[in-house]
């Protein structure tokens, strides 16, 4: 077998792309490792959102340089391949600033990948494939997966059609698309078989699903989400990322009657102020935000919420971001992601003249995160004395430690025998940190059995 390393970038579509392509080179005779010294293949999968997720890219180019040199020295070869959204931003620009780069693909198109490779392998110089080309990918990725651990991704919706102003997504994944619900079933048949116990569906706007069901209707996710929850073996379903707008009260319902969808919502609102949202071209004001909110947690009580956050958009006032700092006192995540705008190439916000400076973006960022961060403390410091069920996925730092995840998506540490990984058990919360709880295995619970002794 030849070695192919694939280092990923970015969101979790980037994770789910990354599994599909060590697939499809699978059979080209192509097997996975961590060390990119060993490699014949290495693949890196982009990301565009952020100037400084960009570069990174470049700059790790310019180190797998010497890697291939060293090879070529030695009479070996190493086939280096650009895919994800850098590639299909930026196609020419990579092969122009990196011209020892095999093949660049993006994320449309890597179904082909076995043909690019083949002409690779035949010398026929550098292959850029950037389309949107019209057989879609998803009808022709193999089915067998492998699962690492007990949890997967399952991409369901790709692409978007929202076009919020400071969004590459639109131009680098295209327009939004549904997958069949019955391919999606089978797929999820078959993760369950490959050991996955909880599924995560993906997709960059993935509840405004509306895939054709079996009967030739159109589902939505809140259908999906039902029809999922009758595989048996699957104890855990998410979904990852919500538009706000498109939370509509079917999916809604769902959270209420499915017991094994989650009690956690990534519902990113981007600011706390209904100007920067319309400058953002994000359709929902804060009220709007905050009454789905409630119709969530009407419908399930333990809900729990993350979302993602933009300080320093062009134009933001003080006045602007407190009202960010406020909705957050309001609503309370208990995880968030938050970043400073970053004007990328082609984004309607980069030609707007009131940018911000980097050191008030810098500035604010650090007050949102200090709000965000002491959210999430108070959240797992309700978790000590909980008992929860957690799905033992890694290993630890110390020996006969496992690390899990509660409902609420938390980190878990606990001494528990390797045994157990892979698997739901009761654990005990004793103690919280802002970063992950640590538990006990909650021994009645368990067995239904009191311990002899104390
Ligand atoms: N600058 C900063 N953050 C951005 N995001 C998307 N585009 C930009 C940008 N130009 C953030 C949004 C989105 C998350 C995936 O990345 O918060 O939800
Ligand atoms: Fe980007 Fe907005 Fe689409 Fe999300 S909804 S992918 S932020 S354009």
């Amino acid at each position: 077998m030849k070695k192919l390393h694939i280092k990923t970038y970015g969101c979790q579509m980037n994770v789910y792309d990354s599994g599909r392509i060590a697939e499809i080179l699978t059979p080209l005779g192509f097997a996975l490792t961590d060390r990119v010294e060993d490699a014949d293949m290495v693949i890196l999968n982009t990301c565009h959102i952020r100037e400084k997720a960009a570069e990174k890219v470049y700059s790790e180019l310019g180190r797998l340089r010497t890697h291939k040199t060293r090879k070529e020295k030695a009479g070996g070869r190493m086939i280096l391949g650009v895919a994800g959204c850098v590639a299909q931003a930026q196609g020419q620009e990579v092969l122009k600033r990196a011209p020892f780069v095999d093949l660049v693909f993006g994320p449309q198109t890597y179904h082909r990948l076995g043909e690019m490779v083949a002409r690779t392998i035949r010398g026929h110089g550098a292959v850029l494939n950037t389309d949107f080309p019209e057989d879609n990918k998803f009808d022709s990725l193999p089915l067998a997966r492998t699962v690492n651990g007990s949890t997967a991704f399952l991409a369901v919706q790709e692409g978007c059609d929202k076009f919020c102003t400071y969004c590459v997504v639109p131009y680098t994944r295209g327009a939004e698309y549904s997958r069949r619900a019955a391919d999606i079933l089978a797929e999820a048949r078959q993760l369950v078989s490959l050991g996955a116990k909880e599924i995560t569906f993906l997709g960059q706007n993935v509840n405004a699903y509306h895939g054709e069901s079996p009967s030739g209707k159109t589902w939505g996710l809140g259908r999906l989400i039902r029809e999922t929850a009758n595989l048996e073996g699957l104890e855990r379903i998410r979904y990852t990322t919500s538009y706000p707008a498109d939370m509509n009260d079917a999916l809604i319902s769902a959270h209420a009657d499915v017991e094994t969808l989650m009690p956690y919502l990534h519902l990113p609102v981007q600011a706390g102020s209904d100007t920067v949202l319309k400058a953002m071209n994000r359709p929902h004001t804060i009220d709007d935000y905050k009454r789905v909110v409630d119709k969530l947690r009407t419908a399930r009580s333990d809900l729990t919420l993350s979302s993602d956050f933009i300080v320093g958009f062009p134009g933001e006032t003080e006045v602007d971001f407190e009202a960010t700092l406020n909705l957050i006192e309001d609503v309370t995540f208990i995880q968030a992601y938050s970043f400073k705008y970053s004007a990328r190439p082609g984004i309607p916000a980069a030609i707007l003249d009131n940018q911000i400076s980097e050191g008030l973006k810098a500035e604010r960022l650090a007050r949102l995160q200090a709000l965000l961060n002491a959210q999430t403390l108070a959240f797992n410091k309700t978790s000590v004395g909980q008992h929860q069920r957690v799905l033992f996925e890694r290993s630890g730092k110390h020996p006969g430690q496992l690390i899990g995840r509660s409902p609420h998506m938390q980190s878990v540490v606990v001494e528990a025998d390797a045994g157990l990984m892979n698997a739901i058990h009761e654990v005990a919360i004793i103690a919280a940190g802002p970063n992950s709880l640590t538990g006990t295995l909650d021994f009645e619970k368990e067995t239904g059995k009191k311990r002899a002794c104390a």
